[in-house]
């Protein structure tokens, strides 16, 4: 394997203003919401640091200092910690701080993921890079960025990853049309579209945020017109990609077959945070039998629902754009 081909950075675009869980993220970015009891931000940064990339930069946007400081150190809390001989914690705080090589790039202005993946030229320059997205988390126990590497390295190509959704859901996502390979979970992709209707997709085959590029795709990404929604979408540059592979390499999909879960949006976020916490060994044993017993009193209690918002004393409030990026 050339050097030049080795992945080694990765690319977290984290600018989005997370409208989907104000007021939540009225003053803070909806990346450092927790997930048990980590941001979700950090499980990302772990996956790719157990992916063997430790460097890593952040596409942020404003009000994101949070996240610079939540990998930075805090020496007052350590003082504090020290002074009660609190190790436990200590080295939780710690842990965050010495994880990666940190980096940060601000996006200006939000113009789509195509955009902010752009940014990262400068830092990348011309090496494959992974792109992972922070709305979805990997378990750990299932290695998918680690695969992909691997498919990367072997065929030079650009990978995403791919998940078999319900035709219902495929209008969320970056839609993959495929073809076999002689490897059971990589299929060749031979178009894209960003968030088609059911009735358009090529397959129920969705792009989930992982992604190993191939450098090009900078200059794939500087001739991309808006597309989806007015913003410059890295699906339509990948769709580029696809078609012209004699110099881009083509793009692959490796399917993934594990567990994933999604927190940027308010229900699977709900059912991520329970699922991750069931199975850990501090606060599943005690959790799984609550939870059965709660499940069981929902059967034969009658429901009333609570309003989402008191009413407004102050009349109709603005309506705010589905668009959660
Ligand atoms: C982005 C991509 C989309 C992909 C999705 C995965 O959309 O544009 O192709 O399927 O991430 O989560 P977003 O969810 O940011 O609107």
């Amino acid at each position: 394997m050339a050097n030049h081909d080795r992945v080694t950075k990765a690319v977290i675009p984290a600018a989005g203003l997370g409208t989907r869980f104000l007021p939540a993220t009225k003053a803070m970015p909806k990346e450092m919401l927790p997930v048990v009891d980590k941001p979700a931000i950090q499980y990302v940064v772990e996956e790719a640091v157990d992916a063997g990339l430790h460097d890593v930069l952040m596409i942020t946007g404003r009000n994101k200092n949070a996240l610079e400081n939540h990998f930075d150190r805090n020496a007052e809390l350590e003082e504090t910690l020290v002074k009660k001989g609190d190790t436990d914690r200590l080295e939780k705080v710690n842990y965050s701080t010495a994880l990666a090589d940190m980096h940060y790039v601000r996006q200006g202005d939000p113009k789509g993921l195509g955009h902010a993946v752009l940014r990262a030229k400068m830092h990348v320059g011309r090496e494959p890079f992974a792109v992972l997205l922070g709305d979805d988390i990997i378990d750990a126990r299932d290695d998918l960025l680690k695969r992909m590497l691997q498919v990367q390295a072997e065929r030079h190509a650009t990978v995403v990853a791919l998940l078999e959704v319900d035709p219902d859901s495929i209008h969320l996502y970056g839609a993959a049309a495929v073809e076999e390979t002689d490897e059971d979970d990589v299929v060749r992709i031979t178009g894209l579209v960003e968030k088609p209707d059911k009735e358009h997709a090529p397959s129920n085959y969705a792009i989930i945020g992982r992604y190993v590029l191939r450098p090009e795709v900078f200059d794939v990404l500087e001739r991309t017109e808006p597309g989806r929604g007015g913003e410059i979408q890295l699906t339509d540059a990948l769709q580029s990609m696809a078609e012209a592979p004699d110099w881009t390499g083509g793009v692959y999909g490796v399917v993934f077959r594990g567990r994933r879960y999604d927190t940027g949006d308010r229900l699977d976020y709900i059912k991520a945070i329970i699922r991750l916490a069931i199975d850990r060994e501090d606060l599943g044993p005690e959790l799984r039998p609550w939870l059965r017993e709660f499940a069981s009193e929902l059967e034969d209690e009658p429901v009333e629902f609570v309003e989402e918002m008191p009413a407004d004393p102050t009349g109709p409030i603005q309506t705010l754009s589905a668009r959660d990026n």
